[in-house]
């Protein structure tokens, strides 16, 4: 029984590395489905800034957290040996200006946390919420593709 028990154990440490390592063999896949999931969290403010859904603050904090979070993973998922392959829409520029790149992830994170605490109601989300979204625009215009 043991030793039947210590195998499933060994087998269990053998295997958990080989997952993490492939989650970090696709970091192109990994950082667009986190990107991906900016796009997702994005679309319900947007109509609400133009009147076109009923403004819902759990939606907009829901959407500010999303940044958060992915913000703190993204840097780590444009290693230099992922500057082409998977579809990606980066430019060698990311890899040009790192540090900038870098900055720009963490000013994100940073205005998202900032607007989190100040949006409370739909006055002051009109007010604050572009600020956070100009951050999307303004890495896209430098850092990403136009296709
Ligand atoms: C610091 C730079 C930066 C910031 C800030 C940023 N993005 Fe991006 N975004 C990128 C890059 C680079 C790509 C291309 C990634 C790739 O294809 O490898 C991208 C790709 C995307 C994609 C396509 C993902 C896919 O499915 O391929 C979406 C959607 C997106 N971003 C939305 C957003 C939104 C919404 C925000 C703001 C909340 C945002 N991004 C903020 C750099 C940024």
């Amino acid at each position: 029984m043991l030793r039947i028990a210590s195998a499933a154990l060994l087998t269990a440490a053998l295997l958990m590395p080989t997952t993490s390592m492939a989650q970090n063999l696709d970091p192109i896949k990994e950082r667009k489905k986190i990107l991906k999931s900016f796009g997702d969290a994005t679309k319900a403010p947007g109509k609400m800034l133009k009147n076109e859904e009923t403004f819902d603050l759990a939606k907009v904090k829901a959407a500010l957290k999303t940044y958060q979070e992915g913000t703190a993973k993204l840097p780590a998922l444009f290693p230099d040996d992922s500057k082409t392959g998977g579809d990606t829409e980066a430019l060698p520029a990311v890899w040009e200006k790192k540090q900038d790149f870098e900055g720009l992830y963490k000013k994100l994170g940073e205005d998202a946390k900032k607007a989190e605490e100040a949006i409370t109601d739909e006055i002051s989300f009109l007010e604050e919420f572009p600020k956070v979204a100009a951050n999307c625009g303004g890495c896209h215009k430098i850092y990403r593709e136009k296709k």
